[in-house]
């Protein structure tokens, strides 16, 4: 009995993901705000790097409020639009936030995480470099065809939606650099994302792709 107990146990520990945290499956984003010390636009670009010496410690909530804000946010309340440029204003970027706790998405509207699945993915957001399952959060942009529905133009030949959503891109990663720059937080931009195994975690649908990662968290 007490060997069949403790051969279920571990059967069960094994199945479990290896995360102990739990995660919430909304959470609401503090209110961005700058610091009175804050680094300015010329000191941060100044001091730009790619950092991979992360040490495993959660951000701040208004860290990490601010780092969403930077990669996706919208910074006019009348008119919804966002932080970084869109071509024909369609937000066709999804931003993941991957962490300890699990995989969530942003919700630019509300300014909250959504959670889409539970557990520590960190490393799927990467083909092996060590350094990104200690990130803190790793950002997973995605494009997401679906919103071109939405154009209130003829949307452009899906070329062009790809070209467009890969330039947005390239302007979240620096604004995201900056923002983790100001926070004394590092950041590495990254290309190499182990597509299939993060596609089928997050639960992507077929048509949408997977365009770029960033590490952030605080480093050595
Ligand atoms: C599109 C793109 C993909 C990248 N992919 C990776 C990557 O997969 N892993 C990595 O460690 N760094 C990656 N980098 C970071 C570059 O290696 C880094 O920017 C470059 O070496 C210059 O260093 P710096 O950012 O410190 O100036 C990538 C950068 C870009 C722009």
């Amino acid at each position: 009995m007490k060997k069949f107990l403790s051969a279920t146990f571990l059967a069960a520990t094994l199945l479990l993901p290896t995360t102990t945290f739990a995660a919430q499956d909304e959470i609401t984003l503090p209110t961005v705000s700058a610091r009175s010390n804050e680094l300015t636009v010329t000191q941060a670009l100044r001091q730009r790097k790619s950092s991979r010496n992360f040490v495993d410690k959660d951000l701040k909530p208004a860290q990490l409020s601010k780092i969403l804000w930077a990669a996706d946010g919208i910074n006019r309340a009348d008119t919804q639009k966002r932080v970084n440029p869109a071509a024909m204003g369609v937000y066709s970027v999804e931003v993941y936030a991957v962490t300890r706790e699990g995989i969530y998405l942003y919700d630019a509207e509300n300014h909250k995480l959504k959670l889409i699945a539970e557990g520590d993915y960190r490393d799927l957001t990467t083909t092996g470099q060590a350094f990104v399952g200690k990130a803190a959060v790793n950002l997973v942009y995605v494009e997401n065809p679906d919103a071109w529905k939405n154009a209130r133009h003829t949307p452009p030949p899906r070329e062009s939606q790809l070209t467009s959503a890969n330039v947005t891109v390239g302007a979240m990663v620096q604004s995201v650099a900056l923002a983790a720059q100001t926070e004394g937080l590092g950041n590495c931009v990254r290309g190499s994302i182990n597509r299939v195994e993060f596609a089928k975690a997050a639960r992507l649908s077929a048509d949408k792709t997977i365009l770029l990662a960033q590490s952030i968290g605080k480093v050595k």
